[in-house]
């Protein structure tokens, strides 16, 4: 088949972009509002955008033109907790998905223990592997929607030790990422194998 998205509707391009744009991997999102509330959802428009400093980025779309609560938290505050989604906790990062209002903590709703991070004022999730802590790079609105489309640096990492391998590097194996496919697929790893670039 071919496609072109210039004419199309938003549900017919997200039909057929979103199973395309696989595996993505997900962001677990830690926000704190200005009324003190502890935000938590999964965003799949995440990547890694460059190393030195580590920045990533997260595309958040509106909500009937309204900016979701993380994008409004990260806009307002700087700041933010990035988790590494992971396969055994995947149900509660998609029940964290959940539309409530910006005044309920999904940290209450889905009953997950919170720790306080060392620079952020953003709630790390307890017993994640993998934590970062994130300050604001930049924002810029994309798109039609617009999507908020924020980068933020990573300033602190927080790794579980029994997730690193016998060099202490993190291994991906013990961390079993979750990643999203397309509607409402989930993958885990699957075989990891190594490929040598040409010298
Ligand atoms: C696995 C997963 C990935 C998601 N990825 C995105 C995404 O990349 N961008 C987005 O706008 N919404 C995404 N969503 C939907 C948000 O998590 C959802 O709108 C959530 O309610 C936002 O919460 P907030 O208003 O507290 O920020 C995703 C949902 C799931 C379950």
């Amino acid at each position: 088949m071919k496609f072109n998205p210039e004419n199309a509707s938003a549900l017919d391009i997200v039909r057929i972009f979103y199973r395309v744009l696989i595996p993505r991997p997900i962001a677990w999102v830690s926000t704190k509002s200005k009324n003190g509330i502890d935000n938590l959802a999964p965003f799949s428009f995440y990547g890694g955008v460059c190393a030195n400093p580590p920045i990533v980025s997260l595309g958040i779309g509106r909500r009937k033109d309204n900016q979701k609560d993380t994008a409004k938290n990260l806009i307002e505050t700087g700041e933010c907790v990035i988790h590494l989604a992971t396969e055994s906790r995947s149900e509660t990062i998609v029940k964290s998905s959940l539309e409530i209002d910006a005044d309920t903590s999904e940290f209450d709703v889905c009953e997950l223990e919170r720790k306080e991070a060392d620079i952020v004022n953003a709630k790390i999730v307890a017993e994640m592997p993998v934590a970062m802590e994130c300050k604001m790079y930049k924002h810029l609105e994309v798109g039609k929607g617009p999507v908020d489309f924020i980068l933020v640096e990573i300033i602190k990492f927080h790794i579980d030790d029994t997730y690193l391998d016998s060099r202490g590097y993190p291994d991906a194996e013990k961390l079993n990422p979750l990643s999203r496919l397309g509607g409402r697929e989930y993958s885990s790893i699957g075989n990891i194998w190594t490929i040598n670039r040409p010298e």
